[in-house]
């Protein structure tokens, strides 16, 4: 048994002429969060979405868990465990915050749609119990108080906590991460940092991140994965992967924004 949920190999994606991503490999051990770092437009929300299955590569090849997901499309992906986060929120904002988080969990539910639009026994108690698991929920997130307010009323790193919670209700094997942190205060960032810890620490859950932030990423990831220009040019622990002076050099302070607009 191997001690990886994700395992990619050798994944390539191009867009017309752009290689996006070139040949990376990728790998997320069971329980662990890992890093995925890179200036912008080194191919990480491309690697993301070929993970999630959005994307197909043109050669490479993915494994979940053992098993070869390569030819896999996004829903059966999400069938067999896995989660995604979106840079930019998808949440109903007109929706309580509650039924946000319902209303994702309604297409795991094990009644069934048809069940579900009878309004049969069995899908009504399957609702009553993920309501309230939503609520606890809402609970560990502080954000109790919102439950039943619409998600226009809250703040935007409040609702990247609800995108968060409603990932966790899904109780994802991975729980794939593009950019959490983006647009958040610091004090909103210190609370995400908590929260990740937790998920891991607490639901045992492996966590593909995508992060700009690198104190997140310091304080956050078990491995980390530098891409560049969508090749694969360090992967360590942070510390070692930070230490490199190629990364520090190309990666860090105004060498990363210099970069990142060549
Ligand atoms: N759908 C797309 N069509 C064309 N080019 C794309 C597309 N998505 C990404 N790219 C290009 O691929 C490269 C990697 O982009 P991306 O994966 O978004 O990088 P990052 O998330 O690291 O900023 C960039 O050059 C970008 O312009
Ligand atoms: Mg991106």
């Amino acid at each position: 048994m191997s001690d990886l949920i994700l395992d990619a190999r050798g994944i390539v994606r191009r867009f017309g002429g752009v290689v996006a991503v070139d040949g990376a490999d990728l790998s997320v051990r069971k329980g662990e969060i890992a890093g995925l770092i890179g200036p912008n437009g080194s191919g990480k929300s491309t690697m993301v979405n070929l993970v999630t299955g959005e994307l197909a590569p043109h050669a490479g090849s993915f494994t979940f868990d053992g098993q070869d997901i390569t030819r896999l499309g996004p829903g059966e992906r999400t069938r067999r465990g896995m989660a995604r986060s979106f840079q930019m929120l998808r949440l109903f904002r007109s929706l309580s915050v509650e039924d946000n988080l319902v209303l994702a969990s309604h297409f795991r539910m094990q009644t069934g749609t048809l069940a579900n639009v009878l309004r049969s026994p069995a899908a009504m108690a399957e609702e009553r119990a993920l309501r309230a698991r939503a609520r606890e929920l809402l609970g560990w997130f502080d954000l109790a108080d919102f439950a039943g307010r619409p998600v226009s009323a809250m703040s935007i790193g409040q609702q990247r906590m609800v995108e968060l919670a409603r990932g966790i209700l899904a109780q994802p094997r991975l729980f794939v991460l593009d950019e959490p942190a983006a647009g958040l205060s610091p004090v909103n960032v210190d609370r995400l940092i908590a929260i990740i810890r937790r998920m891991r620490d607490e639901f045992g859950m492996s966590i593909l991140l995508v992060e700009h932030d690198m104190r997140v990423v310091r304080e956050l990831c078990d491995q980390v994965t530098v891409l560049d220009a969508g090749r694969v040019i360090a992967a360590g622990v942070p510390e070692a992967v930070v230490n490199d002076l190629a990364v520090v050099e190309a990666y860090i302070g105004s060498g990363w924004k210099r970069r990142a607009k060549a």
